[in-house]
């Protein structure tokens, strides 16, 4: 696919099809967060990757919104260091907010289907998956082929309209 189909065609997918997702694709996936930029080129990120049926449908009780953890065939669980100021944590974020999106948009490029989900309970998130004390795990990445339509580029999106975002030398 190409970048701009690609970027087009990402959307969150949170119901997927039987398919499995191969292990070249979800290399592939992990290999596009692994190169992501950082502040200072720290890579403050680890990823555990979870297929098992059970581990997901016990991690999809870290949060309400992660039911879709149970239904992906893979979840890539992003992992990253506590710091302690408000500094670090705000380029921390958006180290992290960058490397979701990378993962997704390398998703989309190979017909993956993503879908987002935040960490509530993280003292089940860190028995779950054995982080150490000095980790947390920021987001849940759930992965697999779409129930349903393909990824393809949107026509229709709920978003602010163009002329309202874009503001061309002053506000
Ligand atoms: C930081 C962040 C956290 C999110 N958390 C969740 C979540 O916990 N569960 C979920 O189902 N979707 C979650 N989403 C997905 C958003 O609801 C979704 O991206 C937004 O509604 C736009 O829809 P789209 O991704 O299909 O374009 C999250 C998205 C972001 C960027």
């Amino acid at each position: 696919m190409e970048t701009w189909d690609a970027i087009r065609s990402r959307r969150n997918v949170r119901e997927f099809s039987s398919q499995p997702l191969d292990e070249a694709t979800l290399d592939r996936i992990l290999e596009a967060g692994r190169r992501t930029p950082s502040s200072r080129n720290w890579q403050p990120w680890d990823f555990v990757v979870v297929t098992d049926q059970d581990q997901r449908s016990r991690l999809s009780k870290v949060w309400r919104g992660a039911w879709h953890v149970a239904k992906a065939p893979a979840v890539v669980a992003i992992v990253a260091p506590l710091v302690e100021s408000h500094q670090e944590k705000e380029i921390l974020h958006f180290d992290l907010g960058q490397l979701v999106m990378v993962m997704m948009v390398a998703a989309a490029d190979a017909g993956v289907g993503t879908g987002h989900a935040v960490v509530a309970d993280q003292d089940l998130a860190r028995s779950l998956l054995g982080l150490p004390e000095d980790r947390f795990c920021a987001y849940l990445i759930s992965c697999g082929y779409p129930d349903g339509d393909p990824l393809r580029p949107l026509t229709t999106i709920k978003r602010r309209p163009f002329r309202e975002v874009v503001h061309r030398g002053v506000w």
